[in-house]
C-alpha cells in the first residue's frame, strides 16, 4: 500500500495541464472494442487504474489493447464473449457499461451486478428499463444480469430518474441504440461533457446521433460502426481540483486545456466565494487574492454544479469565512469525507443529504484516510493548505482519477511524496 506525505502551507504558482477525462474514456474504450469492427485509437488517454481495469475487463471480452504516449490502441473483440465476470466488475462500476453495447453486437451480455459503493446505493434499474425498451429481454439471476436480444429496435425512452438523469444509463442504452433497428429517442438523457464526448466519437465511428448535448437524443440505428480516431475531451473535475487548491492554498495557478463550458458551473461558485479566475485561449488563471467567502452549494446533474466536485469544495468551505451549506441531490449519502476534514480542524455537521459547514481560520495536518476518489482528492488538497504534515492513506483510490497528482502538484510548488506502507 502506499500513502501520501503531505507538508502543508506552500502557495501553488505555475501550469499544470489536465489529463483526458477519466469518465469520457472508459464509455469511449467500451464503444470502440465492442461496437467497432476495426482498429480505434484514442489520443489524450490518461494512465489511471481505471483504466487498466477497464482494459482488462475488455480483454477478457477479447478485445486487445496497447498503450503507447497517452494513446490507447483498441483492436475489437474478435470472438463470441458476452461475460463481464464479478471479479473484474466488482472493482469499478463502470464494468456495467458493457452490457448495452454486448447486447447491441452479439445478441445477448452477461454482466455481474454492480454493488454499491462507499458513495451509497448505485442502482442501475434505468440502465435495465433502457435495455429492455429496445426489446432486450434482461434478467437478474445469481448476481448477475442477463440481457439478450436477437436485434434491438428502436424505441421511446425516458431516461430521467429519481435523481434526474443517469449518466451511465444514457451511456450505456445511446451505445445500444446505435446498432438497433429503426429510431430511439432518449428523453431525459443526461449532458455531461463526458456523455457529450462519447456521443461525438459514436458519430465518428458512423453512428447517427442528433441533439448531442441536450436532453433529447435521437439515434437512427446502422448496421456497422468503424474503428476511428479521436482525442479525449480534458478531464473537468481534476481541472476543477485543482482550481480548489490553487484557491486553498493562497495560490496563483494557471490551468491549462480546460474550456469554460466544460466548468460553468464551479467557475461561478468559485468566484462567488471571492476567487478571481481569468480565462484565456487554452485555460484558466486562478487567484486568490484575499479572504475565503462562505456561499451555498447544491449538487445537479450537469450544467448544474457536479456531484464529483462536492467533497473538494467542502474543502474550500472549511476554510471560507462565515457559514456555508452543500446539499447532495446526485449521490445523497456522499459525504465520508466530512468527517475526515472535522479531524484536521474543520467544523462540518451533516444532516441528511445537507451538510452545514462553519470556516475555521485554518485546518491541521493530520493522520487521514480517503475513502473513494474524490472523498480523496479534497484531503490531498485540504493537507496541501494545512499547517504541518498531513498522512493520506489508501491512496490507491485516488490513483484510479487523477494522472500523476503529486507530480503535478509538486510542479507547481507543492510538498507531497508517496510513500510505501506496510499496511
Ligand atoms: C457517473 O456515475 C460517474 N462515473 C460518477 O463519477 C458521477 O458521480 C456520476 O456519474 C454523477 O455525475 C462515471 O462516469 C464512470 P449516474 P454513474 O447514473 O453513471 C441514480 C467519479 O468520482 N441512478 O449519473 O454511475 C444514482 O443512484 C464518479 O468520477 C438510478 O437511480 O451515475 C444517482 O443518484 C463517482 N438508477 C443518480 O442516478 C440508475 O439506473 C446519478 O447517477 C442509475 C442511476
Amino acid at each position: 500500500m502506499q500513502k501520501f506525505v503531505i507538508n502543508g502551507g506552500n502557495r501553488l504558482e505555475g501550469k499544470v495541464k489536465i489529463s483526458g477525462s477519466k469518465n469520457a474514456v472508459l464509455p469511449i474504450a467500451v464503444a470502440a472494442a465492442i461496437l467497432g469492427d476495426n482498429v480505434s485509437v484514442l489520443h489524450n488517454v490518461p494512465n489511471l487504474t481505471d483504466v487498466n481495469t477497464l482494459s482488462a475487463v475488455l480483454e477478457g471480452l477479447g478485445a486487445s489493447i496497447t498503450r503507447k504516449n497517452g494513446s490507447l490502441y483498441i483492436e475489437p473483440i474478435n470472438r463470441m464473449e458476452y461475460e463481464a465476470p464479478y471479479d473484474l466488475v466488482r472493482k469499478m462500476r463502470a464494468s456495467i457499461y458493457v452490457l448495452g453495447p454486448l447486447v447491441a453486437k452479439l445478441g445477448r451480455a452477461k454482466v455481474s451486478f454492480p454493488g454499491g459503493c462507499a458513495i451509497g446505493p448505485r442502482p442501475v434499474d434505468l440502465h435495465i428499463k433502457g435495455l429492455e425498451h429496445l426489446g432486450a429481454k434482461v434478467e437478474v439471476k445469481k448476481g448477475y444480469i442477463y440481457a439478450q436480444a436477437e436485434r434491438l429496435k428502436g424505441s421511446k425512452i425516458d431516461l430521467f430518474g429519481q435523481h434526474g438523469p443517469s449518466v451511465g444509463a444514457t451511456a450505456n442504452v445511446m451505445m445500444a441504440a446505435t446498432l438497433a433497428e429503426g429510431t430511439t429517442i432518449i428523453k431525459g438523457a443526461a449532458r455531461e461533457p463526458h456523455v457529450y464526448d462519447l456521443a461525438q466519437f459514436l458519430n465518428a465511428m458512423g453512428a447517427d446521433i442528433k441533439g448531442i448535448g441536450t436532453s433529447t437524443l435521437t439515434i437512427n440505428g446502422v448496421k456497422q460502426l468503424y474503428g476511428t480516431e479521436h482525442t479525449v475531451i480534458s478531464d473537468d473535475i481534476e481541472a476543477g481540483t485543482f482550481m480548489v487548491a490553487a484557491a486553498m492554498t493562497n495560490g496563483d495557478v494557471s490551468v491549462e486545456g480546460i474550456k469554460p463550458q466544460q466548468i460553468t458551473a464551479v467557475s461561478k461558485k468559485l468566484i462567488d466565494a471571492g476567487i478571481q479566475l481569468d480565462w484565456y485561449d487554452t485555460g484558466v488563471r486562478v487567484t486568490n487574492l484575499g479572504e475565503l467567502k462562505a456561499i451555498d452549494v447544491t449538487t445537479a446533474p450537469f450544467p448544474g454544479f457536479p456531484t464529483d466536485m462536492q467533497a473538494q469544495i467542502m474543502g474550500l468551505l472549511s476554510i471560507a469565512s462565515g457559514k456555508s451549506t452543500i446539499t447532495e441531490n446526485v449521490h445523497t449519502d456522499r459525504f465520508i469525507h466530512a468527517a475526515e476534514l472535522n479531524r484536521m480542524g474543520a467544523n462540518i455537521k451533516l444532516k441528511g443529504s445537507k451538510s452545514f459547514i462553519r470556516g475555521v481560520p485554518y485546518l491541521s495536518g493530520a493522520p487521514v484516510m480517503a475513502s473513494d476518489l474524490r472523498a480523496g482528492a479534497v484531503l490531498v488538497v485540504a493537507g496541501l493548505a494545512a499547517t504541518g504534515e498531513t498522512t493520506v492513506s489508501r491512496i490507491y483510490h485516488i490513483d484510479r482519477g487523477y494522472e500523476e497528482i503529486e507530480k503535478k502538484l509538486n510542479n507547481i510548488g507543492a510538498d507531497i511524496e508517496r510513500v510505501n506502507t506496510d499496511i
